[in-house]
């Protein structure tokens, strides 16, 4: 096998440009070709590529966003469109590709795989930490500690004004991020959109939030729990506090990638590339119980992560 191909996929994740220099370097002293695909799997419908060296991914390891670019490529779910990536594959002898993304790339990386030869391999970056086969996805600690830092300030002015805020956090299916959010900021309520969530209920612990003496709340909810607006204005008018909305919105999708999701980056590359060296395909590698290891691409994709629901309950008995 000597060429081998990178392509970045759907949202970006910070880490994802320390994913692609530590995959380029590695391959390349393993003496594979390495084919960059931009723009995502549309890079692949339009063979839009360069060839990546350990030269040219210098300097973006602190880098947030991903030097290939992304997109969410609609013509690519086709048949034809599949049938299309597949031929740019084979007319450049891409022998092995490493997808870096979340759950949409891999599931679009196993309709490919049925389509082609080459061996394709995950690497889960996404912030939303929602990939079946991983512990931790390249980019959530980064978006964690954006959240919070943002979060911590906006703990400021609630205290200040004695205010209730919803901050609505990324997360349109799953709720990995709030509840990681929700813990570490102290909310005092976390929605998720696992967890169908009950108006009164939170009624009910703002007005004894109230009784016991706190004069301030943070609510986190993830943006997939619904209508975060209209519930703002609900709780304003039901208990007579001023009530805030504030949306962190895609600044947590940015931003240099912590320690933790480099160093997640780095070893992930590198069992990715270890499997590719074995010809070992359609796997994605991840971190199981603190060692990197890999699952079957197809398993990942047909089987949903579950939200662990002990963090919600600890942060409701912290909340006190
Ligand atoms: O998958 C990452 C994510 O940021 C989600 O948390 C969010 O719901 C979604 O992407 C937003 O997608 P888009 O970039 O297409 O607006």
């Amino acid at each position: 096998m000597k060429n081998i191909g990178i392509v970045t996929s759907g949202g970006d994740a910070p880490g994802m440009n320390a994913a692609i220099r530590a995959v380029t370097r590695l391959a390349y002293s393993e003496g594979f070709q390495v084919f960059g695909f931009e723009r995502g799997w549309e890079g692949l419908l339009t063979s839009k590529f360069g060839i990546l060296t350990p030269r040219s991914v210098g300097g973006i390891i602190q880098l947030g966003g991903t030097i290939l670019l992304t997109s969410r490529s609609l013509e690519f779910r086709k048949k034809e469109g599949l049938r299309k990536a597949a031929k740019t594959l084979m007319k450049n002898q891409i022998a092995g590709l490493v997808v870096i993304g979340g759950d949409g790339s891999f599931k679009g990386a196993f309709e490919l795989s049925k389509e082609t030869n080459t061996q394709l391999v995950g690497i889960p970056a996404t912030i939303d930490n929602d990939v079946y086969g991983t512990d931790e996805t390249i980019g959530f600690d980064t978006a964690v500690n954006t959240a919070v830092n943002e979060i911590d300030k906006i703990r400021d002015t609630a205290i200040s004004h004695e205010r209730v805020f919803i901050i609505e956090i990324m997360g349109r299916t799953r709720g990995f991020l709030a509840s990681n959010v929700g813990l570490t900021v102290g909310a005092e309520i976390i929605l998720v959109p696992e967890v169908k969530f009950d108006k009164n209920r939170i009624l009910k612990t703002l007005k004894e939030n109230s009784a016991k003496g706190k004069k301030s709340s943070i609510i986190v909810a993830a943006e997939g729990v619904g209508d975060t607006r209209g519930l703002t204005s609900e709780i304003e008018r039901k208990t007579g506090s001023e009530v805030r909305l504030s949306i962190l919105g895609y600044a947590q999708r940015g931003g240099s990638p912590t320690a933790r999701s480099r160093l997640l980056a780095n070893e992930f590359a590198s069992e990715a590339v270890g499997l590719l060296h074995k010809k070992e395909g359609n796997r994605i590698v991840g971190l199981s119980k603190g060692e990197v290891t890999s699952i079957d691409l197809g398993e990942s994709c047909r089987t949903e992560k579950i939200l662990d629901l002990k963090l919600l309950r600890l942060a409701e008995k912290l909340a006190t």
